[in-house]
This record gives C-alpha cells, structure tokens and sequence, in this order.
C-alpha cells in the first residue's frame, strides 16, 4: 500500500483526538485524579485497539460516529490495566510509553485510584454511544463485551493467573489460557465491538473474534520476544521486566526462534480468517502485519 507509514500516523492521529475528547477537565477538589488518568492515557502508546475498533467497524460498513465513544472506552480500560500492570505489587516497572509510569509520578495510592477510575470512566464513555445510534440494543450488547472482555473472564482473569504462578514453572496450555484472557481479550472485545457496530451477523462476528484471538497471542508473544530483543528506547518501557520478576514466557519455553516462527504462523491463520470474510480493507492487512512484525 502507497503511504502505509503516513496512513498509520494519520489513524494515530485520528484516534488520538477522538479518545482525548472524552476524557475529564483537569479541574474541581479531585483534580489529582483527572491528571493522573490523563498522564496515563496521554502519555502515547500505539493505540491499536481503537484503530481496530475502526477498522473492522469500516470493513463491514459502519460509518457513523457511534463507534467513537467505544474506541475512547477500549483506550482508557487498555490503559488503566497497563496503570496496574506497572505496579510495585505486579511488575513493578518505572518506564511506560516512553514516560515515568503511573505510580512514579503520582504515588501508589493515585495510580491504583486512577487504574479504577479508567476502568469505570470508560463504561460511563462507552454509554454515550446510546444516544449517537438508532439502534441502542447494539451498544448493550457491546457494553456486555466490553465489560465480559475486561473482567473475571477477560483481562483481569488473564492477569490473576500471571501474577499467581510469578516464580513458577508454567505449561504451555496453561500459558496460552494467560495469553488468551491478559491480552487476547482486550483485542478480541475491540474487533468483535467494531463488527457488533456495523450490524454484523453472528457467524462474522464469530469469525472476527477467532481473527482477534490469534492477533492477540501473536501480539503477546512479540512482546515477550521484545523484552529480550529491544532496547529500553525504542520500547517506551524497560526491557528485561520478565527475567527480572522470573517469569515464564514464549522466549523462555521455547527461545526466539521458535516463538517468532509461532507469531508467524498465528498470523498467517489470522490473515486467512480475514480473507474468509470476503472483504475488502487493505488497511485492516497493512495493520495487522504491522502489529506482528512490530519493533515496539
Ligand atoms: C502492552 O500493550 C501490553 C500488552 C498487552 C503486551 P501495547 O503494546 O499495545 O501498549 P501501548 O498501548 O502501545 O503502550
Ligand atoms: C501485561 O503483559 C498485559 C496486560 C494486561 C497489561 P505484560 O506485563 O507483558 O505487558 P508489558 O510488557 O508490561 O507491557
Ligand atoms: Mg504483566
Ligand atoms: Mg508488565
Ligand atoms: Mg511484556
């Protein structure tokens, strides 16, 4: 594709405008905690997850501007699960999107206030898009995703069992269940909401939804292969942070090689899912090569 790098940074730049126009004004007695949530959300980020929201919304037609507050909705739970991810009680990392984390700038007890208070904003985000659309019963059911993807069943179940078995060996069944639910779930709820938007059937949504799980296992063990192989600039984040906390990861079951041969296949199947909806968004292609054979 022509411009695919400008493209990109047009889709950032897009996104960027829309998620920060629903966040909170810096003002009134709990000031700290609007900072604190816009530090957080403002301090950059690839924003992945509303430009898939988009860009699966746009492959099966959407158009309107009711999948905005849903992409502003998915930024701020992405983010405020990185707020706690970063904790000295999880991982305990200083360096996020390139700035002092959540913690370091605002003080423990604000970055797990402002982690909460994204989570529950962005439900409270996420429901203005009842008033934006004809057809309300689409936003429940993606309010229903949303909430399902984020929680018990979704990211924070993923993230329970990652920090329980820290220190412990783990099988390889047991790692993908993590991968599925701590970073899978999140991507699946931002491309299964964009096609719910569109008015896609059941069986696309299915579809989309496979194609989501695979993008997210292949994104997370690229993350695993970048804590080993990036440098601390390039990432945004420090490097090393799984060997530090002892970890197991792809890289450490299988070592780089293997784990980027299953990135590779992992997106091969989710290209092939892509194909089988018959189509056509060369940007939502461009994308998810992007994200797989991503450097940061
Ligand atoms: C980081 O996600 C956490 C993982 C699920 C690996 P991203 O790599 O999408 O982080 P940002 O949003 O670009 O900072
Ligand atoms: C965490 O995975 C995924 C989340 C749900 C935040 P990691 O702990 O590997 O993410 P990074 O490397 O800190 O971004
Ligand atoms: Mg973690
Ligand atoms: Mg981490
Ligand atoms: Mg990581």
């Amino acid at each position: 594709m022509e411009n695919a790098k400008e493209r990109l940074a047009q889709a950032v730049k897009e996104t960027e405008e829309i998620v920060y126009s629903y966040l909170p004004a810096e003002e009134g007695h709990q000031k700290t905690i609007f900072e604190a949530m816009n530090y957080s959300v403002k301090a950059g980020g690839k924003r992945l997850r509303p430009i898939l929201m988009r860009e699966v919304y746009r492959l099966f037609g959407g158009q309107g501007k009711e999948i905005e507050p849903l992409m502003a909705a998915i930024e701020m739970i992405h983010t405020s699960s990185l707020i706690h991810d970063d904790l000295p009680c999880m991982d305990n990392d200083e360096y996020r999107r390139g700035k002092k984390t959540t913690w370091v700038a605002y003080g423990y007890d604000m970055a797990v206030l402002a982690g909460d208070a994204l989570l529950i904003y962005a439900i409270e985000t996420a429901a203005k898009a009842f008033a934006m659309t004809p057809d309300a019963a689409k936003v429940g059911r993606c309010i229903q995703i949303l909430s399902e993807k984020t929680g018990i069943y979704g990211m924070i179940g993923g993230q329970t069992v990652d920090v329980e078995l820290t220190n412990q060996p783990i099988p390889k069944d047991k790692l993908d269940f993590i991968y599925r639910l701590k970073t899978g779930a999140l991507l699946e709820a931002s491309m299964v909401i964009g096609a719910v938007m569109a008015g896609a059937s059941e069986a696309e949504c299915g579809t989309v939804e496979r194609m989501a799980a695979a993008i997210g296992l292949a994104f997370q063990i690229q993350d695993d292969i970048l804590d080993v192989t990036s440098t601390a600039e390039e990432l945004g984040k420090p490097v090393h942070s799984d060997e530090k906390n002892n970890k197991v990861t792809y890289v450490t079951l299988f070592g780089t090689e293997k784990a980027a041969e299953q990135v590779e296949e992992l997106s091969e199947k989710a290209i092939d899912l892509l194909k089988s909806l018959n189509k056509n968004n060369e940007f939502l292609y461009l994308l998810i090569e992007k994200l797989i054979n991503r450097r940061k």
